[in-house]
């Protein structure tokens, strides 16, 4: 079987870049391009740390550099969760390894419009460059196979009651994904709080001594201490999930919803609110991961990080 043709948008940010070990491990990926966004800390920051993270882990992919801020907005960045440098914890050699003189949304419609595949995206930060791409080149729709990302929520936010962080960051950019009629897997707060890494199971990662999983355990020791704050047994890997989706669908319970963003709400900018009446006439836009088989997913991502050695 062919391998799925993929770019992965990204904010790195601890959980993208365990989305990336994830995505690079697996023989069922064919990964065109990593692109960058500003979102969980400036963009020259999450560049650097994609930059580094993929340099480390033995891949040096078509590197691209997108929007260092919301499509309307003012970057807002999850300094809390992932640190002054965007990717606190572990110390990362520097790299010569570098992003190509393109911007993100030209190298994506680039690959898009050259593959003799559809290409589908896998956006894991705030979803600006793929607002601006769809603006910008309409054209590329046509051979795109689909989106799977991460953000939003159905039952509850992160960042504000409502909201979650990648959809709050730009809701003007993910209105325009969620509107584009593109087919979108979505894996919001619902799933991704599920999808958690327990003490034991990081433990067993570190003690596994290879590079790639004491990098892995490291970046959880960091991002973890947040998540603890907040009361949870382990540590959400919100972005994986996207990636997972991918890999191995049926790990993954879905239901098909109409979302709608909400842009200007008093209390619920960034909501991703969905039509949950039995009796909606409105059309799905979206399918909505609400399960997952927590085991399987964890064992997916430990054998992801072994298989670097
Ligand atoms: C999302 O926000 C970021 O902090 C994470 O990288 C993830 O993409 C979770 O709300
Ligand atoms: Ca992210």
């Amino acid at each position: 079987m062919s391998k799925l043709p993929v770019i992965i948008d990204c904010d790195p940010g601890h959980d993208d870049a365990i989305a990336l070990v994830l995505a690079f491990a697996s023989e069922k990926l064919d990964i065109r391009a990593v692109t960058v966004t500003g979102g969980n800390q400036t963009l020259v920051k999450t560049l650097n740390n994609a930059r580094k993270v993929l340099s480390y882990i033995g891949k040096r992919p078509r590197l691209a550099a997108g929007a260092d801020k919301p499509m309307f907005r003012n970057l807002e960045v999850a300094e809390a969760v992932h640190g002054n440098s965007g990717l606190d914890g572990p110390a990362l050699p520097e790299t010569d390894y570098k992003e190509e003189p393109i911007p993100a949304i030209d190298l994506m419609r680039q690959i898009i419009m050259e593959s003799a595949l559809p290409v589908t995206l896998v956006p894991t930060g705030p979803l600006t460059n793929l607002g601006i791409l769809l603006t910008a080149y309409p054209e590329v729709k046509k051979n795109i196979g689909g989106v799977s990302l991460m953000g939003g929520g159905i039952e509850t936010g992160n960042w504000s009651a409502a909201a979650e962080f990648n959809i709050l960051v730009d809701p003007e950019a993910a209105e325009i994904v969620f509107t584009s009629g593109l087919p979108i897997t979505m894996c919001p707060l619902d799933v991704t709080h599920k999808a958690l890494l327990l003490p034991g199971e990081l433990e067993a990662l570190r003690k596994h001594g290879g590079k790639v999983s004491v990098m892995v355990a490291e970046l959880v020791d960091f991002y973890y201490r947040y998540h603890v704050g907040q009361g949870f047994a382990g540590a959400p890997l919100h972005d994986p999930c996207a990636v997972a989706w991918l890999i191995a669908p049926e790990i993954f319970t879905t239901k098909d919803y109409h979302i709608s963003v909400e842009t200007r709400g008093k209390y619920t900018t960034g909501m991703t609110f969905a039509d949950r009446r039995p009796w909606t006439t409105a059309k799905p836009n979206a399918t909505v991961c609400i399960d997952i088989d927590r085991v399987a997913f964890i064992s997916l991502v430990i054998e992801a990080c072994k298989s670097f050695g």
